[in-house]
């Protein structure tokens, strides 16, 4: 892996919401979303989003030219205290990783790619910095347990080419062909929590996504398409354990599987939604899915799912807790997995062709 690899990686992986705080410091004060794209022996490069569009920026290091890598770290470090001195931001201690980081770097795979990056928070006009606190809840527990397997999701290629608007439409449609048996499975399954009362806030109608994704596949595939489509074997095995934490009457593991797909389509999700829309020149109609207008507040929403999530965990005991936050790993593994089949079947159909 490069140095620039690696170090970006790191920064998108781990640290989103420094780059956002770092471009928003450093000219771009309304910045909704931020990945470090690229550095030099001078600057380092981000890629910005704020309402006027896109925009590249650099950032000249605080100590100048530099060419050892350990520099480089120091000179991100540098850069990111600068922004919070202008900012007026607490910065934390050195070592400490970010609410959104993962702290164990040793997660093979993990910043070998590209990442998205972006705050997803922010993209909804929200406070960047009001991130999860380490604050011992349940929520905070599965999130960092489980951040690594996110950037194995994040970072698999096919979500690395629709971020950087490389994906071919065909990619993006069998995207969104495989959301559709998950969505069913999970739906059919969520019902289950929309009639408990300690759970019915996790399920609200307006996140249900049936009636979205059978709009997106009308519009790109035409309204034959329940013929042209089909599940890949990781999607079909990932339906199928849906169903059957479900049959077994387990919701705390419905709700890990809940928790993987919902939350990341309120987050990472957003911020694909609007790469797919400049990329295909969509409007509504193939990006319906993200759409979730009618929630609300998303960075509402997500606190109060977290609210639920806390309860949840002190209602369980740590053998119960630990359970759930393996089937989120689970849950995590079986979207990389569809995402690897993915990309399998665009080589072999490239091959045969
Ligand atoms: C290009 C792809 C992706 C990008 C750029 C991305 C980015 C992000 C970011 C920046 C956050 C933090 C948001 C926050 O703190 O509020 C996040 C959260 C999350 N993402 Fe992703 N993501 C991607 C793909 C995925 C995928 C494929 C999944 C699920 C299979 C997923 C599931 C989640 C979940 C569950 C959270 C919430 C974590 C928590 O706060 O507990 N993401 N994502």
């Amino acid at each position: 892996m490069s140095v620039v690899d690696a170090v970006t990686g790191h920064m998108n992986g781990d640290h989103p919401e420094d780059n956002l705080l770092i471009v928003r410091a450093f000219g771009y004060p309304e910045a909704q979303a931020s990945t470090m794209t690229g550095l030099d022996s001078a600057a380092g490069v981000w890629h910005v989003e704020d309402a006027s569009g896109a925009h590249e920026v650099r950032i000249e290091w605080p100590s100048g030219s530099i060419n050892e890598r350990p520099q480089i770290r120091r000179e991100v470090v540098a850069l990111y205290k600068s922004a919070c001195e202008k900012l007026g931001v607490p910065a934390r201690e050195e070592h400490a990783p970010s609410a959104g980081g993962h702290e164990a770097h040793s997660h093979s795979g993990h910043g070998e790619h590209g990442h998205g990056g972006g705050n997803p928070h922010a993209a909804q006009g929200g406070n960047p910095h009001a991130k999860p606190e380490d604050d011992g809840s349940f929520s905070y527990q599965i999130r960092t347990a489980t951040w690594g397997d996110h950037s194995d999701s994040e970072g698999a290629s096919v979500m690395e080419d629709i971020m950087r608007m490389r994906a071919t439409r065909e990619e993006y449609i069998d995207l969104v062909v495989q959301h559709f048996y998950m969505y069913e499975a999970l739906e059919e399954s969520a019902k289950a929590l929309a009639e408990d009362a300690r759970y019915a806030a996790l399920h609200p109608a307006a996140l249900v996504r049936e009636q979205t994704l059978i709009e997106d596949l009308e519009f790109l595939l035409g309204e034959n398409w329940r013929d042209e489509i089909s599940a890949h074997p990781a999607t079909a095995a990932y339906a199928a354990r849906i169903r059957e934490v479900t049959a077994e009457g387990w919701l705390p593991g419905l709700i890990a599987h809940h928790y993987t797909r919902y939350l990341g389509d309120l987050s990472g999700g957003q911020m694909i939604a609007k790469r797919v829309k400049k990329q295909f020149d969509f409007d509504r109609a193939g990006v319906a899915f993200y759409d979730f207008t009618e929630l609300g507040d998303l960075a509402e929403f997500k606190q109060g799912y977290r609210d639920v999530l806390n309860a949840l965990g002190e209602s369980l005991d740590e053998a119960g807790r630990q359970r759930m936050v393996d089937e989120v790993r689970a849950s995590y593994r079986f979207n990389s997995q569809i995402f690897t089949e993915m990309k399998q079947a665009v080589e072999t159909a490239t091959v045969s062709s």
